[in-house]
């Protein structure tokens, strides 16, 4: 384990988000990949990505069929739950929460750190 990942769980990796870029990608528009076999959603705002699970916690609708709202809030278009894609909060109350996955940027790829079970 390097330095770096000396804090992450075991079974932690880094992984590129393929057939992304981070000059590629629309501010402010949901993007659902796949990234080792989980489904992730991404956002980019103000220049950062942010990368999701692709379901939204309540009932488990695709949150990229969704939008973001205009303070950044992901609202799922089943019953229009927000969550902050920064944390995963559910700003609209409801007591949800959204898990978010950490980011890196190398270059202008997109690598998303994932927990790989054995
Ligand atoms: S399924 Fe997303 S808010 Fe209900």
């Amino acid at each position: 384990m390097d330095q770096q990942n000396a804090h992450r769980p075991a079974g932690f990796g880094w992984h590129l988000a393929s057939g992304v870029t981070v000059s590629g990608i629309e501010e402010n528009r949901l993007t659902e990949i796949e990234v080792n076999s989980k489904r992730v959603g991404i956002v980019k705002r103000g220049g950062i990505v942010y990368a999701f699970t692709a379901k939204c916690p309540h009932a488990g609708v695709p949150l990229c069929t969704g939008w973001v709202d205009g303070l950044g809030r992901i609202v799922c278009p089943e019953h229009k739950y927000r969550f902050d894609p920064t944390n995963g909060r559910n700003t609209s109350g409801e007591g949800y929460k959204l898990f978010t996955y950490p980011v890196e940027i190398r270059s202008d790829e997109i690598w998303i750190g994932l927990v790989s079970l054995p």
